[in-house]
């Protein structure tokens, strides 16, 4: 329908209820429950440690910060690898967690998976490119189908994704005309990270949009916020007020 219309998709992730809660008074169309919960707020390397019970207390905590919102949920490392009941368990814990869909990152070895969930009522967005939960055989966080080969075949695995059903795919670190290709020929919208300016919408850590991370550095990334520096200033300004008497004043004490 945001296609149709010509709008651009606006996506951020979310993690825990007090941002829902945020994201939910803002203009930004869906949230992601993503599984990067491991390594923005849990500080691991990578992805791999998310599970399935991790996924659906993070998904709750989201949908308690912004019900009636567009979540999706990630579902972890290798949870649509075990079987189409294994993965449908799982994405149900997701929906009853409070998401309204699922992302599931590739496609080759689990079509009929994805097939199987959408043909049980679950929405499923794909996730192409530079997929995290398969970091070991892409050799580290860089840019995905660089050659013609691999284009080729992200753009095969864009229209699979269609026919078993999925409702939109991310596209992750791939070259900008890439995915202005993939996007033009797509039947559903796609939402671009580090892939340019060409897909149907984008989306963003809301982490690393917000400046909070000043560790993070990724040409695809802009900080719209110093968020880090905004948290020092506030701490440091408390913690002087504490260390001087100034807090708490008579106003922020009961008298009686
Ligand atoms: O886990 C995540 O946050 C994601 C987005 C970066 C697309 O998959």
């Amino acid at each position: 329908m945001a296609r149709a219309a010509g709008t651009r998709i606006v996506m951020s992730t979310a993690y825990e209820a007090w941002s829902a809660r945020l994201l939910a008074d803002s203009s930004v169309h869906c949230l992601l429950v993503g599984d990067s919960v491991m390594m923005v707020v849990y500080g691991e390397a990578d992805t791999l440690g998310a599970t399935p019970e991790l996924m659906a207390r993070h998904t709750r905590a989201v949908a308690t910060g912004a019900p009636g919102r567009l979540i999706v949920a990630d579902m972890p490392f290798l949870s649509v690898r075990r079987g189409r009941a294994a993965a449908l368990d799982c994405a149900a814990d997701l929906l009853r967690a409070g998401a309204q869909a699922v992302k599931v990152e590739g496609i080759r070895g689990h079509a009929d998976v994805i097939r199987h969930l959408v043909e049980s009522g679950i929405p499923v967005m794909g996730h192409l490119g530079l997929t995290p939960q398969s970091i070991h055989t892409l050799g580290g966080h860089r840019v995905q189908a660089r050659d013609a080969g691999a284009a080729g075949r992200l753009r095969d695995d864009a229209d699979r994704l269609a026919d078993a059903g999925a409702f939109a795919i991310v596209l992750e670190c791939i070259p900008a005309p890439l995915a202005r290709t993939v996007t033009a020929a797509a039947r559903i919208p796609t939402i671009g990270i580090g892939a340019g300016a060409g897909c149907d919408g984008q989306i963003l850590v809301l982490h690393d949009f917000l400046g909070l991370n000043p560790d993070f550095h990724a040409r695809f990334v802009r900080r719209f916020v110093d968020g880090a520096g905004l948290v020092r200033r506030g701490v440091d300004r408390y913690a002087a007020a504490v260390r001087s008497g100034r807090f708490p004043a008579a106003k922020e004490a009961f008298a009686s």
